[in-house]
């Protein structure tokens, strides 16, 4: 959940280089959401237009110069860079600027690591961080490569940077090995769960989109809700009354999605996504009000696709109406499936729509029609239909419920 600025944030500084992407704009306005969410309150952003960047500094060293005196200024205590910066680059602005420097993939870490409530999350998040940290000191040590001796931990022979491999490489393996029992245990709980039917539903969404809001809301605002997480379940899954006839459902919220979100942290978050994988239907949540909406819904099937959730059925959750000026409503797709709830998750609008939508879903689920495809099959259609060729603007159509 992204939280608003406060008083105690750490004043920061935010670098776009343009090297002339499409996004630019949309990337720079969302590096100030994440510096926020990690708890930075961004007080200027400076950009500068190159073609490649500088091997020494990334911008040109009189740009460097010019975010040292604007940050210092300013009170600035951190500079984060909306790049991924090389171990030298870091270094050589850290030393030029006399600040603390940062850069993109370290600042999603950082959240992830502020966000990790499980046991297995944080086991998640710290082997994350390792692999950044391998990959760095292979680029970034190669000089001291040669240096021998030491005192401590070292191995006969070995040079600092083979011994920081090794130890790093060392607890990089026992975290997966306890990463690897917790799945195992998870797959036991999810079995246990798929023996007794219970339907599950993960809202999946680009961060920011709403998807804590929408969680809250929903388990809140049920007909019963079970007051108390499952001691069996990840933190945030519960358990959902829909009414007698579908009985109760389990709803996961899963961590937000970003763009260039770094490899390793899928890698790493693949487990607590296993849920994800397993859901009977996923409620992709969107920011019906940001521009870069449909990107973001791209971005979102990108990582479903990474994680191999894309053939599961998605239901696209139109959210944040109250902010796009558009009307609670539900639309079908050419199966008579609904496709898309348009809600706001903040005023409760169209949660009543959202939550017969999931009915609906766990009602065809538990009655395959007959002579119908084996659902998996289904699935892999309905996961290459999502949403075509929508450029976002249009209301629900022709089989649109609700006022519009
Ligand atoms: P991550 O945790 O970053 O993945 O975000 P999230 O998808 O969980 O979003 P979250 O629920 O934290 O909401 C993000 C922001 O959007 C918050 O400021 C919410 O108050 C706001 N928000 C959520 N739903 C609505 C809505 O229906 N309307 C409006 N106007 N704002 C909303």
């Amino acid at each position: 959940m992204a939280d608003a600025p406060g008083t105690n944030d750490t004043r920061a500084v935010l670098v776009g280089v343009d090297f002339g992407a499409v996004d630019f704009t949309a990337s720079l306005e969302e590096l100030a959401l994440l510096a926020s969410s990690a708890g930075a309150e961004p007080i200027d952003t400076i950009t500068a237009k190159r073609n490649a960047p500088d091997p020494a500094y990334f911008v040109g060293s009189g740009k460097a110069d010019e975010i040292g005196v604007a940050a210092k200024a300013l009170g600035a205590e951190l500079v984060i860079f909306n790049h991924a910066l090389s171990p030298a680059q870091q270094r050589n602005l850290e030393r030029r600027l006399e600040l603390r420097i940062i850069d993109r993939t370290s600042l999603i870490l950082d959240i992830f690591a502020q966000r990790a409530q499980s046991h297995e999350g944080k086991l998640q998040v710290e082997l994350a961080q390792l692999q950044h940290l391998a990959t760095r000191l292979i680029r970034g040590w190669t000089h001291l490569e040669r240096q021998k001796g030491g005192i401590g931990l070292r191995g006969p022979g070995e040079t600092q940077l083979e011994t920081d491999r090794r130890l790093i490489g060392e607890r990089v393996k026992a975290l997966r090995t306890r990463l690897t029992k917790l799945r195992k245990q998870h797959e036991t709980q999810r079995r246990a769960r798929g023996r007794n039917n219970t339907f599950s539903v993960s809202l999946v969404g680009y961060t920011n989109a709403g998807k804590s809001t929408l969680f809250n809301t929903l388990t809140k605002a049920g007909v019963y809700v079970a007051n108390q997480l499952f001691a069996t379940l990840d933190t945030t899954s519960r358990r959902l009354y829909l009414g007698d006839e579908t009985g109760s459902v389990v709803i996961s919220d899963t961590v937000g999605f970003v763009r260039e979100l770094p490899h390793q942290l899928v890698a790493a978050f693949r487990a607590t996504l296993e849920e994800t994988i397993h859901a009977d239907v996923l409620l992709h949540v969107v920011d019906g009000s940001s521009p870069t909406r449909m990107e973001q819904i791209e971005q979102v099937n990108e990582v479903l696709r990474e994680i191999g959730a894309d053939h599961i059925p998605q239901i696209l959750v139109w959210n944040k109406i109250d902010a796009a000026d558009l009307q609670p409503g539900v639309e079908r797709d050419e199966h008579d499936k609904i496709s898309r709830v348009f809600i706001s998750a903040r005023s409760g609008a169209g949660l009543d729509l959202l939550r017969e939508a999931i009915v609906e879903a766990a009602a065809s689920a538990a009655r395959p029609i007959p002579g119908s495809r084996p659902k998996n099959e289904e699935q892999d259609d309905a996961a290459l239909d999502i949403f075509p060729e929508d450029d976002g603007e249009s209301n629900p159509t022709s089989t649109h419920v609700g006022p519009h």
